[in-house]
């Protein structure tokens, strides 16, 4: 694998050949990750939950981003590393730069991923203008889980099918570089896919995304209580976590995965 770049993930999608991402918050997972040739490494703040044992997303802080992003970074030469704002990191657009620039020059981090729409465009415009690369989060917001009142899937009504769709258009528009569509109709995620010109990496949106991510320790069946339904156990087929990493890239790169079973319609 050459050093993955915005511009390899728009040649990418631009000729129909999908890449694979997965979470990461360790240097011994992203190594394995980046021997796998995942083109994308996610420092998701799901550390909130699968670090450090919370329910939700909402009490990770600047600081741990940064250190799990700097853990990560310091051992990858080829992958893109993206990483998350966390939750009220990006109030205003002035905080969501300057905790940006913590991400990219103490994290080590390519790309910031923000959560939200219309909401979040003159951000990802301020951010764009001066040279971040963006990931737009649309569909179930984790973030938002208490207003939301629950992790379920969005975009099923038409009215919210259309505003999820417009919000993509716009966030393109205002320069973001990659959708990320979490939890909505595989019919909602194709049409969203068709309609931009950039990257659509999708979790629990079906396979006609761009490209496909999921959480790494629930690839490899550690999950706590019921895993969701759109996650497979890689290492269930598999004799190693590092080939568990390779069959998820080859199935999501062919098409394989996700399946029906894993899919909302
Ligand atoms: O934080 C995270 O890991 C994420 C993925 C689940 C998409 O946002």
């Amino acid at each position: 694998m050459n050093k993955i770049t915005t511009t390899t993930l728009k040649k990418m999608k631009a000729s129909g050949e999908k890449f694979a991402c997965l979470t990461a918050y360790d240097a011994s997972f992203a190594i394995a990750q980046e021997n796998a040739e995942v083109e994308v490494i996610l420092v998701g703040d799901s550390l909130g939950m699968v670090v450090k044992g919370q329910s939700s997303t909402l009490s990770v802080s600047m600081d741990e981003m940064v250190y799990h992003t700097a853990n990560v970074s310091r051992v990858c030469q080829k992958s893109l590393i993206m990483s998350d704002l966390p939750f009220a990191s990006d109030i205003t657009k002035e905080q969501a730069y300057s905790n940006s620039a913590r991400l990219i020059s103490e994290g080590g981090a390519h790309m910031v991923k923000i959560e939200g729409g219309t909401t979040m465009l003159e951000t990802v415009e301020f951010l764009s203008q001066r040279g971040v690369a963006v990931c737009s989060h649309l569909g179930l917001l984790p973030q938002s889980v208490y207003k939301v009142g629950g992790y379920r899937i969005q975009g099923r009504a038409p009215e919210e099918a259309e505003q999820i769709l417009s919000d993509a258009l716009a966030l393109e528009k205002a320069g973001t570089d990659i959708l990320l569509l979490e939890c909505v109709p595989a019919e909602l995620a194709a049409r969203i896919t068709a309609s931009v010109e950039i990257p659509v990496i999708g979790i629990g949106a079906g396979v006609n995304c761009d490209a496909q991510v999921l959480v790494c320790y629930d690839i490899l069946g550690l999950t706590s209580g019921t895993p969701a339904s759109f996650v497979k156990n890689f290492l269930a087929d598999t004799h190693s976590i590092q080939e568990a990493f390779e069959a998820y890239v080859k199935q999501v790169k062919s098409g394989q995965f996700p399946t029906d079973a894993h899919t909302f319609n």
